[in-house]
């Protein structure tokens, strides 16, 4: 059976009423704000209306009577929405203007691709998917571009929405206040995965961070385990890597994610299913049964050789 990685409790239900850095705290007091100002609008106009209802109510005598336009009433109607759009305008201005972080301490590059995420630590020399790793108590600097389509970067938790847009870079930052695994989303309707192009963004320790860094620089681990020893020929056997790489093989494929260290993701497929052996036989098995429309094709495989390739897979942590 398909275990969905939504399902876990601690990333249901992402809101930006829950911030955790400084720029998600001031996208919500931005909302807030405008939530009161349209209640209150909506309110009064609703209580100005049921009054004028009941107070001018047609009276039989005066049904024939009609009034012609009122200057002073039309200029305060066109005034006060005037001065609110201004107003929220300014709000909004303010708001982008104290959110915005040119540079970082940690900078990476975010690739959107249909369906998927590709992660770049440049600096660092390595490339992961669908998982973004980032220290403490750090600005954060992100470099968002698109492979394809347009696609949009969002975590609600951390920041508004970004667009990856095809042909430009733009750029997106924020100050990782607070430690925790935070589930993203593509925020742009991309084609008919767009619900399964999701992501995680680990808040954690810098010493945690640094270890995670040494981690991913280090080539992929050579097998020991006859399963995936096997395994390992079996990618080498179908045409894996044309489109995927794995630094320390001959795999260097840009199609698809990097599986240097695919087996210590918390998810595959972009979030689509749980990072487990059981799930990595099924997604291997068909693809395309578990996200209708992506680009892996099937792999023409029989059980022995999925479960020896999910076994190699599984061990590049
Ligand atoms: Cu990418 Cu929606």
């Amino acid at each position: 059976m398909l275990t969905s990685f939504c399902a876990s409790p601690a990333l249901a239900a992402p809101s930006i009423l829950r911030p955790e850095t400084p720029q998600a705290e001031e996208i919500k007091s931005l909302a807030v704000s405008l939530f009161v100002i349209s209640a209150v609008i909506l309110f009064g106009v609703e209580a100005v209306l049921l009054a004028a209802i009941f107070r001018f109510r047609g009276r039989p005598e005066e049904m024939a009577r009609q009034t012609h336009g009122d200057n002073t009433l039309e200029a305060v109607w066109t005034l006060i929405p005037t001065i609110l759009v201004i107003i929220i305008f300014v709000m909004t201005v303010r708001t982008m203007d104290s959110i915005d972080l040119p540079g970082g301490d940690v900078n990476l590059k975010v690739t959107g691709h249909q369906w998927w995420w590709e992660v770049q630590y440049e600096e660092e020399g390595f490339a992961t998917a669908n998982e973004i790793h980032v220290p403490e108590g750090r600005e954060i600097g992100i470099d968002l571009e698109s492979a394809d389509v347009i696609h949009s970067f969002w975590v609600p938790q951390i920041g508004g929405k970004t667009d990856l847009v095809p042909g430009r870079t733009n750029h997106t930052g924020f100050l990782a206040a607070t430690r925790g695994t935070y589930l993203g989303a593509c925020a742009e309707f991309c084609g008919l995965q767009h619900a399964h192009m999701r992501f995680y963004l680990v808040v954690e320790s810098p010493s945690d961070f640094s270890a995670w860094v040494k981690g991913q620089q280090q080539p992929a681990a050579e097998p020991t385990d006859p399963a995936a020893v096997r395994g390992k020929e079996v990618f080498f056997s179908v045409p894996c890597a044309g489109c995927h790489a794995i630094r320390g093989t001959e795999a260097a494929g840009v199609l698809g994610p990097d599986l240097t260290h695919v087996g210590g993701r918390l998810s595959l497929a972009a979030g689509t299913l749980d990072n487990t052996r059981e799930n990595l036989v099924l997604w291997l098995r068909d693809p395309q049964a578990a996200k209708p429309g992506n680009l892996m094709p099937t792999p023409q495989l029989d059980d022995a050789q999925l479960g020896d390739l999910a076994a190699y897979l599984d061990g590049l942590e």
